[in-house]
C-alpha cells in the first residue's frame, strides 16, 4: 500500500483555497480535486502489509502539536510541474512534525527522502509554466492539531486518500 503522514484541511480552509485558485488563477489542466487537498509531512511509498504495525507503533508515540499556519506563498516546483500553496515561514511545530514522521518512519525500517522539507499544498499538476505575475497572493491561516496516516489509492476515477489513523492531542 501507497502510505504517507500528512494533515488533513478542515472543509472551510478547502473551500476558501478552491474558491481562490478559481478566482486567482488562470485555468488550469491538472487540478487536484478540492477533496485530496492535504499537506504531506513525509512520503512513505509503497509499504508491505507487515510493516505497518511497527509503523504505527512509531507513530503512536510522535508528540501532537498544535499550531497554526499562514499560508502566504504561491510556488512552482518546474521538474514535476507543481503548483502548490504553502507558508513562506514554516512554523517549528511543523517543522519537527515532519522530522518526527521521518524518524518514526526510520525506526520502522522504512527509508525517506532526506531533502529538505517544504510543506506545501498541491493545486495542480503538469503545469508547463509558472504562475503568472500579479496574481491575487494566497492568505490563509489553517490551524492543525492532529496528523493521519493516509493511503494514496488509485483507481479509475483518479487518486484520492484515505485516512486510516489519525493521532490527536490526548
Ligand atoms: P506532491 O503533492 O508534491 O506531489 C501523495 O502522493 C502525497 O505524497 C502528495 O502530497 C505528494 O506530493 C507526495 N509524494 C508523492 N510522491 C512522492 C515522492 N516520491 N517523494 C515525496 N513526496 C511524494
Amino acid at each position: 500500500m501507497r502510505l504517507f503522514f500528512g494533515l488533513e484541511l478542515n472543509p472551510d480552509d478547502i473551500l476558501a483555497i478552491s474558491r481562490w485558485r478559481e478566482r486567482a488563477l488562470p485555468p488550469l489542466d491538472r487540478p487536484v480535486p478540492s477533496a485530496n487537498l492535504h499537506i504531506t509531512l513525509c512520503f512513505l511509498g509503497e509499504i508491505e502489509a507487515r510493516r505497518t504495525e511497527t509503523l504505527l507503533q512509531e507513530a503512536s508515540l510522535i508528540a501532537t502539536r498544535r499550531f497554526t499556519l499562514h499560508v502566504d506563498e504561491l510556488g512552482y516546483f518546474p521538474k514535476p510541474g507543481i503548483l502548490w500553496i504553502g507558508p513562506s515561514a514554516p512554523p517549528r511545530e511543523l517543522m519537527e512534525l515532519s522530522g518526527d514522521a521521518r524518524s518514526a518512519a526510520g525506526r520502522a525500517g522504512i527509508r525517506t527522502e532526506q531533502r529538505r522539507y517544504q510543506p506545501h499544498i498541491t493545486l495542480a499538476r503538469r503545469c508547463q509554466s509558472p504562475p503568472p505575475a500579479g496574481v491575487e497572493p494566497p492568505d490563509f491561516e489553517l490551524s492543525f492539531s492532529e496528523f493521519v496516516l493516509f493511503e494514496s489509492k488509485g483507481g479509475k476515477r483518479g487518486v484520492h486518500y484515505e485516512v486510516l489513523t489519525r493521532w490527536s492531542p490526548g
